[in-house]
């Protein structure tokens, strides 16, 4: 028999009176002294769990119904009715309950019922999909990535898939991991330890991926509108709640857009995508608003409701100094990068309203090698998009196509221009002027759903220190 998803039974896809089949995990077993048990039952499509009505006239009634515990997975036959109960419309009349799995012991097991601590939750990332909230999360983002494939269809972009592992560094700042061969060393017969080599596989070093950006600028250079989408590794020493050594990237390249053209591009796709989630996952939005205490349809709402603010670098170094930074050895100079309590201060103090702000042309000395150089010489066209509570997450620039310019700039920089020989190319065979971003998809997702943590957005984060399960 069919198996029924508890989604559709919730969104009213199902006839009541019908039978159904549904399997699942026990969330919560409840007895009632007339002989009844209810337990309720997720099976991964709802937030909301489906109750089950067992009653002593079923034969595994005594010796099996009743020793079931959170976490054990059942498969279910039963009728669908309407509940009696004000917080569910549905229950099913069970006629009949097998149990598939048992919790070895109910007393350690990792997910009980009660309220755990995110903390305690990445001790058993194995386990903690099974809560309410890494539910929550992980609908949100599917809706994520789905919406964001569907805009950029929609506005004919090609999804090309760059390389993971790769040979150049694509921001130049050499925070790469190393891809290499382990092989064992054979003579270890004295009972020493096993010993291992590592060995180069291809014919020059090797990494994983940093940025798509220059193979994808490769594809704008004839496809026009491109964006890859995919993990990208970064060996950064940053342990704070927003860095994670593997993260997804959305990364996006145009030509003939210049920077003012990818921004209002930018701002478009994050209204499309937003109005989807708000759409589509009303109820994990409602749910973690609720155990977050955060209004989140009202943060999401104002973000799609707001104009993205646009801000000059040098702009923003006079609000600063003027309204944040009070001692005057602290003084920010222009040159200087913004750290994210300044860039929060921005977006949260300064402009009130909790508008998205897109700071633009900052120094080119705090820029990657590839973006445009300005007009004054002294800036390039690059953009940070900065959010409410989290800062940057959206960071982009409009290209330098000028093959002089581009090499000057490698210059500067210490970067050798031979490795980057068929970067140099498109500009010497029909460059145009073309811009890119890179929208960190986590970062994005923590916006959205509220949570603080980058830790918690990734189904399995990675870490300075941390690479488990
Ligand atoms: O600003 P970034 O470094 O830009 C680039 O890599 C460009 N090549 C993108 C492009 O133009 N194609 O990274 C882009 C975004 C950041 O704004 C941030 O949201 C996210 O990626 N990001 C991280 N997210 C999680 N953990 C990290 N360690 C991150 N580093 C960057
Ligand atoms: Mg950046």
């Amino acid at each position: 028999m069919q198996i029924t998803l508890i989604s559709d039974i919730n969104h009213n896809l199902i006839p009541v009176n019908n039978k159904i089949r549904i399997q699942g995990w026990i969330k919560n077993r409840r007895k009632s002294k007339l002989g009844i048990t209810f337990l309720d039952l997720m099976d991964g499509s709802s937030i909301r769990s489906l109750q089950i009505v067992a009653s002593d006239s079923l034969n595994n009634y005594p010796n099996e119904i009743l020793l079931i515990t959170t976490g054990c997975s059942i498969d279910v036959y039963g009728t669908l009715i309407f509940s009696k109960r004000k917080e569910q419309k549905y229950e099913i009349v069970a006629q009949k309950i097998q149990i598939l799995g048992w919790v070895d012991n109910p007393h350690t097991y990792p997910i009980s019922s009660k309220k755990h601590t995110l903390e305690y939750l990445r001790e058993v990332n194995h386990l903690r999909p099974r809560t309410n909230l890494i539910l929550a999360v992980s609908v949100v983002r599917n809706i994520l990535f789905q919406s964001i494939h569907s805009f950029l269809f929609k506005e004919k972009f090609y999804w090309i898939p760059t390389p993971i592992i790769t040979s150049i560094d694509a921001e130049g700042t050499g925070e790469m991991f190393s891809v290499n061969v382990k092989t064992e060393k054979l003579n270890n017969r004295n009972g020493s330890k096993e010993q291992f080599i590592y060995e180069k596989f291809f014919n020059k070093e090797s990494f994983l991926t940093v940025s798509g950006q220059l193979t994808l600028e490769s594809y704008a250079s004839a496809l026009s509108r491109v964006y890859t989408f995919g993990p990208i590794f970064r060996a950064e020493n940053s342990n704070t709640s927003r860095h994670l050594s593997e993260f997804w990237m959305l990364e996006i390249e145009a030509a003939f857009f210049d920077l003012n053209k990818i921004l209002l591009f930018s701002e478009k796709l994050i209204k499309y995508v937003f109005e989807s989630v708000i759409n589509i996952a009303n109820l994990e939005l409602q749910w973690l608003s609720d155990n977050l205490n955060i209004n989140l349809l009202k943060r999401i709402k104002s973000a799609i409701n707001n104009k993205f603010i646009v801000l000059e670098y040098s702009e923003a170094i006079k609000i600063l100094n003027k309204n944040f930074v009070h001692v005057k050895e602290n003084k920010i100079s222009f040159g200087d990068d913004l750290n994210s309590e300044q860039e929060r201060y921005l977006v949260e103090k300064h402009f009130r309203n909790n508008n998205i702000i897109a700071i633009i042309n900052y120094p080119k000395k705090i820029k990657a090698f590839y973006m445009r150089i300005n007009k004054d010489a002294k800036t390039v066209a690059a953009m940070d998009i900065i959010f409410p509570y989290i800062g940057e997450i959206i960071g982009g620039s409009q290209r330098e196509e000028r093959l002089d310019y581009l090499d000057k700039r490698m210059i500067e920089l210490k970067l050798n221009k031979k490795e980057y020989w068929w970067y140099r190319d498109l500009r010497k065979y029909g460059t145009v002027p073309h811009s890119g971003l890179g929208i960190g998809f986590e970062r994005l997702l923590m916006y959205i759903t509220g949570m603080n943590n980058i830790r918690d957005v990734i189904p399995f984060p990675r870490t300075v220190n941390n690479a488990n399960f």
